[in-house]
């Protein structure tokens, strides 16, 4: 059976890393954007009675979706046998509930969509957070791998003494585990809120880290905030500037200009290309499939 592995723009050398290890053919399509604002969607290779991936992260995934099902459409019409989703970053994951009266529960809508396009997906650390499986979710088989490995060995190669540090206490499953892998310590800083725009943060242990590298790590930078928060009392409690490691590299509008003003390092994964892109998950993905059978 021909495997082979289609990109949406914008995932190309994930997509070109991945081929190479999973032993897939790389095939390429062409997204026409109409005058009107339409898309047209061709497929450049006979994708008849082949299993066909899909690569294509979901940042800013009202602009993707569309142009998204229209390729899986196709593929379905040119006759594939099946047609699977990586998604390194999965969108809509933090409305996982309905926060005011009338608002819609989008994560659940948008794993009903998928699901109903897609024969399996693979994602890299969604933000479970109500929501505690994908399967709660998405009818279809959904596997959710995390790059706390992949991150481990970047710090092991990259920094002399780590301390991991978790910027909140929703992160310290994940500080730990990135820590052990890592064979160092880590600890989570803990948020004390002492009025509506004051909040108090403080780092357990602190003497006993003062020669170490403070090394931040999250699940998505967004604004950048809860980083530069993290590191400017880091800092303030006697500890160098910290560098700071997320999977997901969103990067609001000016938020990596202002960490790296604030002279932090800033490391991604490349689930959402961009040019902190250090942590390739290619192999972590491959494992997924491998244990989808895919
Ligand atoms: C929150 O639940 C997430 O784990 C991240 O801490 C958050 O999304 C980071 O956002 P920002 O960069 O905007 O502070």
């Amino acid at each position: 059976m021909k495997r082979l592995l289609l990109a949406l723009p914008g995932q190309e050398e994930l997509a070109k890393s991945l081929a190479a290890i999973a032993d897939l053919e790389v095939i390429d399509g062409i997204w026409h954007r109409f005058p009107d604002g339409e898309t047209q969607v061709q497929i450049c290779s006979d994708v008849s009675k082949a299993d066909v991936i899909v690569l294509c992260h979901l940042h800013h995934a009202d602009d993707k979706i569309l142009p998204l099902f229209l390729a899986v459409a196709t593929l379905r019409d040119l006759g594939a046998s099946t047609v699977g989703l990586v998604a390194p970053y999965l969108a809509y994951m933090r409305q996982d509930k309905r926060f005011r009266d009338g608002e819609g529960i989008s994560a659940r809508y948008f794993a009903a969509l998928i699901s109903q396009q897609f024969d399996w997906l693979i994602t890299v650390d969604p933000h479970l957070h109500r929501i505690h499986t994908l399967t709660e979710v998405y009818s279809i088989p959904a596997v959710a791998l995390t790059a706390t490995d992949a991150i481990a060995s970047w710090i092991k190669e990259n920094v002399s003494k780590p301390l991991v540090i978790g910027p909140d206490a929703e992160s310290e499953q994940w500080a730990k585990k990135v820590a052990n892998a890592a064979h160092c310590p880590y600890e989570v800083l803990s948020k004390e809120r002492l009025g509506d725009r004051e909040v108090r943060v403080s780092l357990p242990h602190v003497a006993d880290y003062l020669d170490r590298t403070p090394v931040l790590v999250d699940d998505i930078i967004s604004t950048g905030r809860t980083m530069i928060e993290a590191g400017e009392h880091l800092v303030k409690a006697g500890l160098p500037t910290p560098v700071c490691i997320a999977v997901h590299g969103v990067f609001a509008e000016g938020s990596l200009e202002e960490m790296t003003n604030a002279k932090m390092r800033v490391v991604t994964s490349n689930s959402i290309a961009n040019i902190c892109s250090q942590i390739d998950l290619a192999p972590l993905i491959k494992e997924g499939l491998d244990k989808l059978g895919a």
